[in-house]
């Protein structure tokens, strides 16, 4: 978006400028047009540095967004391997978890859907 309007505005330069130079330049003595034209070079020099900096800008901008998103990431990843629940129980006799855990009052989380019994272990150690 930014950059779109970088282009409009340096063409909308352009153009002005080349009208002028149209206008003022037909009909006037070489040196008239010679003058006019070197006037004319310096300010599309002038236009094009204010564009390279304007896009240098929009460089920048858009490498502090993605470092944000990847600072949003990584927090995300920490929600995600928080300290799960040490197993307040031994496990002698209970590998099928999903027996007593399923649903009631000590069902899994929601984002537990699709873990099997072979898995509860690889996050949750027994306190014992
Ligand atoms: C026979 C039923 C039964 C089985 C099988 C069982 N649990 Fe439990 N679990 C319980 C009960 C009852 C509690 C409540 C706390 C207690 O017993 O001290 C509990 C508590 C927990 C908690 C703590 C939850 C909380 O909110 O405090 C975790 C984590 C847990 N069990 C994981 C497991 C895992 C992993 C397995 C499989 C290796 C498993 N359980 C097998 C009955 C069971
Ligand atoms: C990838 C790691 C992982 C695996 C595999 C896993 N859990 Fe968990 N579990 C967690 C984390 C982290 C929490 C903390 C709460 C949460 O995720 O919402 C948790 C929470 C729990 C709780 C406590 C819910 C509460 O709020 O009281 C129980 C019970 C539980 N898990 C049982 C199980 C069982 C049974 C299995 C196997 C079917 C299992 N977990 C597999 C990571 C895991």
């Amino acid at each position: 978006m930014k950059k779109k309007a970088v282009w409009y505005v340096a063409g909308a330069l352009i153009l002005g400028l080349t009208l002028l130079a149209v206008s003022c330049g037909g009909g006037a003595p070489s040196s008239a047009v010679e003058e006019e034209e070197s006037a004319v070079e310096e300010e599309e020099t002038a236009a094009v540095e204010e564009e390279e900096s304007a896009v240098e800008e929009e460089e920048a901008v858009v490498e502090e967004e993605e470092e944000a998103v990847v600072e949003e990431e990584e927090e995300e990843t920490v929600t995600v391997t928080a300290d799960p629940m040490a197993i307040p129980h031994a496990l002698e006799g209970r590998d099928d978890c999903l027996m007593c855990h399923e649903s009631g009052g000590l069902a899994v989380p929601d984002d537990h859907a699709g873990r099997t019994n072979e898995t509860c272990t690889t996050c949750h150690k027994s306190a014992d």
